[in-house]
């Protein structure tokens, strides 16, 4: 049975998803040469845009980036993958985590760059907070 054994601090791999897969241009780039933390936020929503889209067909807006911790640089023409995880599934609003990762050698494990953890909220055709149908993944 995949992940019965996976510490809570290890979250089961197979649970995660493949949100977004990108790779990084010249237009990215930091003064340093490697990717501006700003550019690696912006898929971090744009993908827990496309995993709070799995609880269901709302408006998802971003309320809050609660933590973001940048773990490692991104270089210039790295293909970038962003996984997803709900980690909570509240009345309205869905807490999500987002591993970012780079594979820079096919004979070496990814890298993990970048992690967050996010809170998208369903808006109804009013713009109004609404309790989504869908539990998710
Ligand atoms: C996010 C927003 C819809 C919340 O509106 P609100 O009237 O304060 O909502 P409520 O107090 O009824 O809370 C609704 C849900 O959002 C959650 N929430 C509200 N603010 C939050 C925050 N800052 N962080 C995390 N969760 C939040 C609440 O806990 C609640 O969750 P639940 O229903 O699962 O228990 C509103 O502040 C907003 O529209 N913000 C702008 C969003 C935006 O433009 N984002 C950037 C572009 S996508």
């Amino acid at each position: 049975m995949s992940g019965a054994h996976n510490p809570p601090d290890q979250p089961d791999p197979a649970q995660r998803r493949l949100a977004l897969r990108v790779v990084t241009m010249p237009r990215d780039t930091n003064p340093y040469g490697t990717i501006f933390g700003g550019v690696i936020l912006s898929y971090i929503d744009q993908a827990a845009f496309v995993h709070a889209l799995c609880h269901g067909d709302y408006t998802w807006v971003t309320a809050s980036i609660e933590r973001v911790d940048f773990l490692a640089p991104v270089n210039l023409g790295d293909v970038v993958t962003l996984y997803t995880r709900t980690v909570r599934a509240g009345r309205t609003s869905v807490t999500i985590a987002v591993e970012v990762e780079t594979q820079r050698d096919p004979a070496i494990d990814p890298v993990s760059v970048t992690s967050a953890t996010t809170t998208l909220v369903a808006l109804d055709a009013h713009g109004h907070p609404t309790p989504f149908a869908q539990p998710g993944p």
